[in-house]
């Protein structure tokens, strides 16, 4: 593993600042976790002037996205911006020049994560996203990647909802209670079936 992995965070809200406040405050105990030094380098927000949370040097902040994204310092850019747009263009850049990428945000991993779980295999990077469902207690890895590694899963597609809070559209969980009787196979068309496509 790299001595040093290089964090570019896109948004410093409520989320990201938290975020920061770990990389920067308890950076040694994060490195003893992960077996690397975890090094914030950039972070993006829309007003570099406002005063923030998190005390960063100069030069991290930044409200250019090309600086964090295309910086080659930068190993795993966490989108904390939320919302689609330009959320969802910043994960596609991140992805298309890369970086690993790690999100919180529900709202593209509903909309548009097999399309972007696709696009990181084409990168050859890993799309992350734990975080989009319950406040980082681990659901998704032990459910889907340990039934997967068990071969339960194999050959299969898993469509599911996790949570439906923070869904601009609370009818997407309301469909998914009652989906069709019988399920195509071609995920395309199950998003389609229920109102995503
Ligand atoms: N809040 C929670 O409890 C919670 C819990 C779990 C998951 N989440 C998810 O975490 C994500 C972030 O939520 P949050 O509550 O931290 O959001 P937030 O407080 O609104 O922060 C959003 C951040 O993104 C920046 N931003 C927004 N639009 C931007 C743009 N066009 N260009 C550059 N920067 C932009 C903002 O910059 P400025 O600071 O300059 O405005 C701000 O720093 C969301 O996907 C949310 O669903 C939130």
């Amino acid at each position: 593993m790299k001595q040093d992995v290089g964090i570019g965070l896109l948004g410093l809200g409520t989320v990201g600042s938290a975020v920061a406040d770990v990389l920067l405050n308890k950076a040694d105990k994060l490195a003893e976790q992960v077996g690397a030094s975890l090094i914030l380098r950039k972070v993006l927000v829309r007003d570099t002037s406002r005063q923030r949370a998190v005390h960063l040097e100069h030069g991290v902040l930044t409200s250019q996205v090309e600086e964090v994204v295309d910086s080659p310092d930068v190993d795993i850019v966490i989108e904390l911006i939320g919302g689609e747009s330009p959320a969802l263009e910043y994960i596609k850049q991140a992805i298309t020049r890369g970086k690993h990428v790690v999100t919180a945000n529900k709202e593209v991993i509903a909309k548009y994560g097999y399309r972007l779980l696709s696009l990181a295999q084409e990168h050859n990077v890993d799309l992350r996203y734990e975080a989009t469902v319950g406040s980082g207690i681990p659901l998704i890895s032990p459910g889907l990647v340990k039934l997967s590694q068990e071969r339960k899963l194999s050959g299969k597609k898993v469509v599911c909802v996790l949570t439906g809070t923070g869904l601009k559209d609370p009818g997407i969980p309301a469909r998914y209670a009652q989906p069709p009787t019988e399920l195509p196979a071609d995920l395309a068309v199950i998003e389609k079936a229920l109102g995503w496509g």
